[in-house]
Parts: structure tokens; C-alpha cells; sequence
């Protein structure tokens, strides 16, 4: 999408579409600036309340003869005074949306003059319209097989907008790049998207940004380093584990690191726990979270933040053969703590724990964070469009809360209940890999807890919003790209 600007109505070119915004009204919508010439175009829509203005509200009518475009698009913002970057986001995917559902590719935005939008100022109010724009602007279609392959939005000029205003945008697509990649990568078949899949995308992102130095641990240097928690979870995959570092250091000077763990299972069947049929057909999705710290790295790179972070992801397939291993046995990983298997499942808080437990030996991190789809109980417990989240460190909690506020990625915290680590005592080794089925996700936590010592850390488990089943106003079905612009967001307020 190309971002432009021109400073007056008068001075704009021809395009496909023209969008007046409006505020909703009492009685009817108003308008958010001077209509003009288009006052009569729109009388007759706003007296019959065919449009009301409400948050995300399109109607197109046409423009009269002799304008420069001959669709006029009517959006609405909602009540005035609750106008937040939401709102905004909303309002704009929406018209994106039902851009892309005529096939509609340039556009002209009217914009309203600063003192109408009760907004913190102009460049959080762009900030909304881009992202609004860009994350609707997107389709999942690999094989080219829908039917309804109309292009989507490649022009809008802001009218009413300083071209140096436009920097805002032009970072916006950066970060929209970013979570472009990894829902691509979400999206792909498990067949596709492998864990050899998963490290040529590291690697490419190595290639293309010169700041991002990429390392891979393959299976022989997994078995060298006793990663054995991985490596038993890949075990019965013709696809080799492996553990992807990608470091991008903004102020080499600084001693301050956030290192971002993300789950990378590029299908989880449950293993020899095999999962039951309607509870594996999304399970490409097992490696969003590997998805969501390597584009934010990328993302990082590309913005130049003046941040140090790096990514590390430890990437398997969770599948059943022979060689799978076995629940009621016992493995040792990194850390050298022996865990006991209650249920192959629950994979991913074995292979988080060996990267966790290297990422504290190895890469110094001042902050920890790891973003898994972890588990299904906390879908139950909090929605599909909250991430739980969990720290031992309440600064980095309420960091991380306010970034994804300002996202719109909601998280919501629940406590590292010390008592119930009762409930992952073993017989037979140092921890149990689950405990009962009450407190599912806060188990999960406490597991991961035993392996990062006194490091600040926080747990992100995205299993809800990692994935869509319905398409939101600006927010595809299916992969999401969820915790990469939260991720950005809390970088880029620590950035030096
Ligand atoms: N990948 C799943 C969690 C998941 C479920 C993610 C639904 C997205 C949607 C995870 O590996 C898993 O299977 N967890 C088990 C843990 C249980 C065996 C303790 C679960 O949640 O059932
Ligand atoms: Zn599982
Ligand atoms: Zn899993």
C-alpha cells in the first residue's frame, strides 16, 4: 500500500473513491469536516438514516457528476468524545474491507481538521487509521484457489495531511510487513511451513537485514548442548528439531537485552497423547509464537530501534511414531532437571523450558520473554481474543500490560500461585511436565518458572488470539500475527 498526502480537496487527482468521515449524532451522523461540494451528495443518506455514523459504518454512494471519482465512501467514527486508536482501527479496517470487497485499489481521505478529533494528537490518530488499514489489507490465499480474487488497497492520499506526516505511515508498514510474515507463516501447511521451513525464513531475514546475526542449533549441536527436553519432543518427527537465535543489537553499548522465546511447533498431532479429531485441525498454529519473536526481531531491525533483542525459538513437530517419546518417562534437559512425562501434549513447556534455561546460561537477558500457545484451558478461561500473561517481576507485568493496551492486544495477568507447584511433583524426577486439569495455564506457568532462576520474566500464552475463527473488523481469520506490535510497542518504550 502506498501512503500520499495533498493538502487541499481542490488538488486532488482522479481515484476510484472518495471517504467523508462522521462523527454519530444525537439524531443524525455529522460530519467530522466541511462537506463542500459534496454537502448534497450526502444530504439525502444522513435525513433518511440510512447512515448513522456508527464506529465502522460504510455506505457508498455516488459522487456527482464531474467529481474526480465517482464512488463517495461515508464512514463512520462513532461518538465523538469515545474516539480512541480502537475506534480508529476499527473504522479503518472496516473501509478497507469493504475497499477490497469491490475491489476497490486508490483512495482519497478527507481528513478532519486536528481540533475535531479528541485524540491525543495527530500522530497517534494516523498511527490508528494506518494500522486499521494495513492489518485489514490482507489475504491468506497460498494457492490462489478463491474464487473472489479482487485486489486489494493500493493507494490512499490523505487530503488535509503534511507529506511529512507521512514517516508515521511509512513506519507503520514496517511493522505491518512483519506481522504480514509471520501470518504467512501461520497460515502455511504444517507440510509447508516445517522446522527447515522455519530456519530458511531466519535465515532470509538474515540476508535481507545485515543487524540480524542468525544462529542455528541443529540436531547435533542439541544433543552437544543436553538439550534433551527438545530433543525428545521432536523425536518422533522425520523433521529435525532445532533452536533459532536471531540477534539484533540497536545500542551495542547497552547492557540491556530483552531476549523473546517463542514456541515453535509446526504441528502438534498430542504425540503418543494423541489430540482427538476437532481438537488438531488448527495445530499449524502451535508455532505462532516462534512466528511472533523472529518477525519482531525483523521488525526491530527494519525500524532501526535502538533496542538489544534477540529471538530465540525452539522449533519440532510434535508427531507419533515409533520413536515418539513415551509418557510415564522420564527426561532430563539443559537446566539437568528430570522431568516426568504425565502427557505428550504438553509439549510446548518442555521445549520452552530448554530454551529458556539456554537463553539464561547463554545470551545475559536483562528481560525474558516467552509467547506461547500453550494451552486450551486458558481459551476456556479467558476468550480467543486475550492473551493470559504471567511475570515474576510486576515492572515488567505492568510494561507489558500498557504496551498491549496501546495495541490493542489485550493481555490479562493471573498469578504465579506458588502453592500449586504441589501439583507438579513427580515420584520418580524432579517435576512433572502436568499436574490436575484445574488451573491448567497457571500449571503451565509455574512449570516454566522452574527454569529461568532469578531472571525477569514474563510468560505470554497466546493460544486464544493467536488464531481467528471469524474474521473482526480488522482482523483476518485464521493466522493473526497476535503479540508482534505488542512486543514492538514495549521495545520501542525502552528504545534508548
Ligand atoms: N498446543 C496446545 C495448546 C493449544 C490448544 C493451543 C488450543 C491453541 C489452541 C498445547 O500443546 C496442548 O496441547 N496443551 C494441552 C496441555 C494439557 C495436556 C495439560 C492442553 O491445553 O490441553
Ligand atoms: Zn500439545
Ligand atoms: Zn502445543
Amino acid at each position: 500500500m502506498q501512503f500520499s498526502s495533498v493538502l487541499k480537496l481542490s488538488n486532488r487527482e482522479k481515484s476510484d473513491l472518495l471517504v467523508l468521515l462522521f462523527w454519530q449524532g444525537e439524531k443524525k451522523a455529522k460530519a467530522a469536516h466541511p462537506l463542500g461540494e459534496f454537502q448534497a451528495a450526502v444530504q439525502t443518506p444522513l435525513d433518511l438514516r440510512d447512515f448513522q455514523g456508527r464506529e465502522g459504518e460504510v455506505l457508498f454512494i455516488y459522487a456527482p457528476n464531474g467529481s474526480k471519482e465517482r464512488r463517495i465512501a461515508l464512514l463512520g467514527l462513532g461518538k465523538q468524545e469515545k474516539l480512541c486508536s480502537e475506534t480508529l482501527r476499527i473504522a479503518f479496517g472496516q473501509l478497507t474491507r469493504a475497499c477490497n470487497r469491490k475491489g476497490i485499489e486508490q483512495i482519497h481521505v478527507l481528513l478532519p481538521p486536528a481540533a475535531e478529533m479528541r485524540h491525543p494528537n495527530i500522530d497517534e490518530t494516523l498511527r490508528g487509521i494506518g494500522e486499521g488499514m494495513m492489518l485489514a489489507n490482507y489475504r491468506w490465499d497460498e494457492k490462489n484457489l478463491s474464487n473472489e480474487k479482487k485486489n486489494l488497497l493500493k493507494s490512499v492520499t490523505f487530503i488535509g495531511l503534511l507529506p511529512k506526516k507521512l514517516e508515521i505511515l511509512e513506519e507503520i508498514k514496517l511493522v505491518a510487513e512483519a506481522v504480514y510474515l509471520a501470518r504467512d507463516l501461520i497460515n502455511g501447511g504444517a507440510d509447508h511451513v516445517t522446522p527447515s521451513f522455519l530456519i530458511k525464513t531466519a535465515e532470509k531475514i538474515a540476508d535481507r537485514f545485515p543487524t540480524v546475526k542468525t544462529t542455528i542449533l541443529d540436531k547435533k549441536r542439541l544433543e552437544h548442548e543436553k538439550m534433551g527436553l527438545l530433543l525428545a519432543v521432536g523425536r518422533g518427527s522425520s523433521h529435525d528439531p532445532a533452536l533459532i537465535i536471531m540477534s539484533y543489537q540497536g545500542v551495542p553499548k547497552s547492557k540491556d537485552h530483552t531476549v523473546l522465546v517463542g514456541k515453535g511447533v509446526t504441528f502438534d498431532t498430542g504425540g503418543l497423547n494423541l489430540k482427538p479429531t476437532g481438537s488438531m485441525e488448527t495445530m499449524r498454529d502451535d508455532m505462532s509464537g516462534a512466528a511472533a519473536v523472529m518477525a519482531t526481531v525483523a521488525a526491530a531491525a527494519s525500524l532501526q530501534l535502538k533496542v538489544n533483542v534477540t529471538a530465540v525459538a525452539p522449533i519440532c513437530e510434535n508427531a507419533i511414531d515409533a520413536k515418539s517419546f513415551k509418557p510415564g518417562d522420564v527426561y532430563r534437559g539443559f537446566l539437568g532437571k528430570s522431568v516426568e512425562i504425565g502427557n505428550t501434549d504438553a509439549e510446548g513447556r518442555l521445549i520452552l523450558a530448554d530454551a529458556l534455561a539456554y537463553s539464561v546460561k547463554n545470551l545475559e537477558p536483562t528481560r525474558l520473554i516467552d509467547v506461547a500457545t500453550l494451552t486450551g484451558s486458558i481459551v476456556v478461561g479467558i476468550g480467543d481474543e486475550i492473551a493470559g500473561l504471567f511475570s515474576n517481576d510486576e515492572k515488567l507485568a505492568s510494561e507489558l500490560l500498557a504496551a498491549g493496551q496501546s495495541t490493542g492486544e489485550l493481555l490479562c495477568q493471573l498469578p504465579l500461585h506458588a502453592p500449586y507447584k504441589e501439583l507438579l511433583k513427580s515420584d520418580i524426577a524432579d517435576i512433572k511436565n502436568i499436574g490436575g486439569r484445574a488451573g491448567g495455564p497457571i500449571l503451565a506457568a509455574l512449570f516454566l518458572e522452574e527454569f529461568v532462576g532469578g531472571t525477569r520474566w514474563a510468560h505470554l500464552d497466546i493460544a486464544g488470539p493467536a488464531f481467528g475463527s471469524k474474521e473482526r473488523p480488522y482482523l483476518p481469520k485464521n493466522g493473526i500475527g497476535y503479540g508482534i506490535r505488542l512486543l514492538l510497542e514495549d521495545l520501542k518504550r525502552r528504545a534508548k
